[in-house]
């Protein structure tokens, strides 16, 4: 069977949802998927700025980016998401158009070096709050490794506390029928307020 993975839906509604010479977040660049994407879709009248703690994971973003000359586009920064509203600049906050979140552990790479509970759910506020209205936050969620579930059970915590008229919520679910598999969150603001 053809499954579609949950990374791709969330490329799909990033996709449909994001203009050329807007201004993204990649909030867990890892190997720069999820960034080049952004970079491509705002072109270089936009702007992305794609964070991760680790440095190779830039590297390796930054490598994905040149090879498809979007380097230009994109600002990497080697800080935890959870400074996101201090690294991205103060005339952003309120037009921020998409923030892509894949949780957990970089593929290939250190599995210890995993996105926490304490720290996501601190960056996702910041990210909403930085939204624009209409804009919208994608967050693929890994319950299956070690500390993954206590991460996305606080994940899901948090999204029930939003006020609902505030945000709009989807949940959509891997086709993968192996244990605690992924799945994504989207979420739309739906004002500025
Ligand atoms: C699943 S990977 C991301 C995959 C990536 N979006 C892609 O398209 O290849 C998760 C990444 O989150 C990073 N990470 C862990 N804690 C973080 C934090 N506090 N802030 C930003 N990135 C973090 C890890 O280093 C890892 O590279």
């Amino acid at each position: 069977m053809n499954s579609v993975k949950v990374t791709e839906i969330a490329h799909r509604l990033v996709s449909v949802h994001l203009q050329a010479g807007e201004v993204a977040v990649d909030a867990t660049a890892g190997n720069g998927y999820d960034t080049l994407l952004l970079a491509k879709i705002v072109g270089d009248a936009g702007v992305v700025f794609a964070f991760d703690v680790q440095a190779c994971a830039l590297a390796a973003s930054g490598n994905r980016l040149k090879e498809h000359n979007m380097d230009q586009v994109v600002k990497l920064c080697q800080r935890g998401h959870e400074s996101l509203a201090e690294v991205v600049p103060g005339c952003h906050h309120g037009r921020v158009a998409t923030v892509m979140f894949n949780l957990g552990y970089l593929p290939g790479g250190d599995k210890s070096m995993i996105t926490r509970e304490h720290t996501t759910l601190s960056a996702l506020q910041q990210a909403l709050d930085i939204l624009r209205a209409g804009g919208l936050c994608t967050v693929v969620c890994y319950p299956g490794h070690e500390g993954g579930d206590q991460e996305v059970a606080a994940v899901l915590r948090f999204i029930e506390g939003l006020d609902h008229d505030a945000y709009q919520i989807e949940r959509h679910d891997s086709e993968h029928r192996m244990n605690f598999p992924p799945f994504l969150l989207a979420i739309k603001k739906m004002s500025s307020g």
